[in-house]
């Protein structure tokens, strides 16, 4: 009988990439006995009530088939007209399963093998795994030390390659979220080197110092909006989004929905309309004074960029430690458990602290992580 070898079988696009370091952490996690567990990308509360019977409702009503590959119009309809109030303007809509689902789209629908994506560095993982799988190249701008957009900067990474830039407001891991004026001159660029503006907003409704800036509004016609339900309303299992833009890339990513994801869920989909009239202001009231509580307890001992947004920081390990790896391990042999830099950068001098989780153990774990620290 023949062996079978992974590597007779497994594509070259699939080995490319590794597993997310993220992965890692929770496997340590799981053999640590009540951990602080800082490494968590989804909030700690539940589903808004009305949603859930929202969706109880379109199970009992029998909306469990197939729905239009775009969406339930319902929900299509309300999107673009709350799209519309915000931004002036009315983009093509596709309901997509989660943004992954979405990013996954856009990176099918848009690059050829070699065309350059521009990522600004720190970067949600995903993009630079589906960049790669898709035959892309990811093309990373350095963004330290304070996360913010620098024109200059992005402008230097731009080839005749370039198709594409990807921006995250509020971003993982940093929490930053961009300006008007720093949406601005990303369009700006965009437009001047004829290149996609994509913008990822899954954590627009979790903004703590003001309301998130429309991104849409300054190049309409270049820019692929990418929001999710998951962050927002605690329901990041089930699996919804939407991409906004110019029509003929969401008919190009309607037509590859069809024959990859075919719908988003059906039954959440009931749900995410429902969560768009959902008030989640005490949620929002809750984490601002949490991430005011992390600021506190850690900003004297660590160099951290206040995030606006999000319920993440991104805080940089002290010189004493060779890189940011040595940091977490030591974190997690103290029972805390974070994520190194490295995963979300091509440099190993930050960690991630996601405190969606009780006042109680982000009093405990920044006490552990700056008696680290100081060592
Ligand atoms: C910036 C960013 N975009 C997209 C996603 C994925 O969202 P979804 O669960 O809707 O696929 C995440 C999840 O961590 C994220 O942090």
């Amino acid at each position: 009988m023949a062996e079978l070898r992974p590597e007779r079988f497994l594509s070259q696009r699939s080995r490319s990439v590794d597993a997310s370091g993220i992965r890692k952490v929770f496997d340590l996690a799981a053999k640590l006995e009540d951990p602080v567990n800082f490494s968590i990308g989804q909030p700690d509360y539940d589903v808004p009530a009305s949603v859930r019977q929202a969706t109880i409702d379109a199970i009992q009503s029998r909306k469990n088939g197939y729905t239009v590959t775009q969406g339930i119009a319902p929900l299509l309809e309300r999107v673009r007209g709350d799209l519309e109030r915000e931004n002036g303007c009315s983009p093509a809509v596709l309901v997509t399963s989660g943004v992954s689902g979405g990013i996954l789209l856009a990176l099918m629908a848009l690059l050829d093998p070699g065309d350059e994506v521009v990522i600004g560095d720190p970067y949600f993982v995903i993009y630079k795994h589906a960049v790669k799988l898709v035959g892309g190249v990811p093309v990373f701008v350095d963004t330290y030390p304070d996360f913010r957009f620098r024109v200059e900067r992005y402008e230097a990474a731009v080839t005749p390659r370039t198709k594409l830039m990807v921006l995250a407001s509020p971003s993982n891991p940093t929490g930053v979220v961009l300006n008007a004026d720093e949406l601005r001159q990303a369009a700006e660029l965009a437009e001047r080197h004829n290149i996609i503006l994509l913008v990822d907003e899954i954590y627009n409704r979790l903004a703590y110092d003001a309301p998130c800036p429309p991104a849409l509004k300054h190049a309409p016609h270049r820019t692929l909006l990418l929001r999710g339900f998951g962050k927002s309303y605690g329901m990041t299992g089930w699996r919804m989004g939407y991409a906004a833009g110019p029509a003929f890339l969401i008919e190009e990513m309607t037509k590859l929905q069809q024959y990859t994801f075919v719908c988003a869920p059906s039954i959440a989909q009931y749900g995410a309309l429902a969560a768009l009239d959902a008030d989640i202001s005490g949620h929002v009231e809750e984490y601002r004074r949490k991430r005011d509580l992390v600021a506190e307890r850690l900003g004297g001992t660590f160099e951290l960029a206040r995030p606006g947004g999000g319920f993440y920081f991104f805080p940089r390990v002290p010189a004493r430690f060779p890189n940011a790896t040595a940091f977490v391990e030591e974190a997690i042999r103290n029972n805390v458990l974070i994520i190194p830099g490295s995963v979300f950068s091509q440099k190993d001098t930050h960690f991630r602290l996601s405190y969606a989780t009780t006042n109680d153990k982000i009093e405990r774990g920044c006490e552990i992580l700056c008696r680290i620290a100081k060592g």
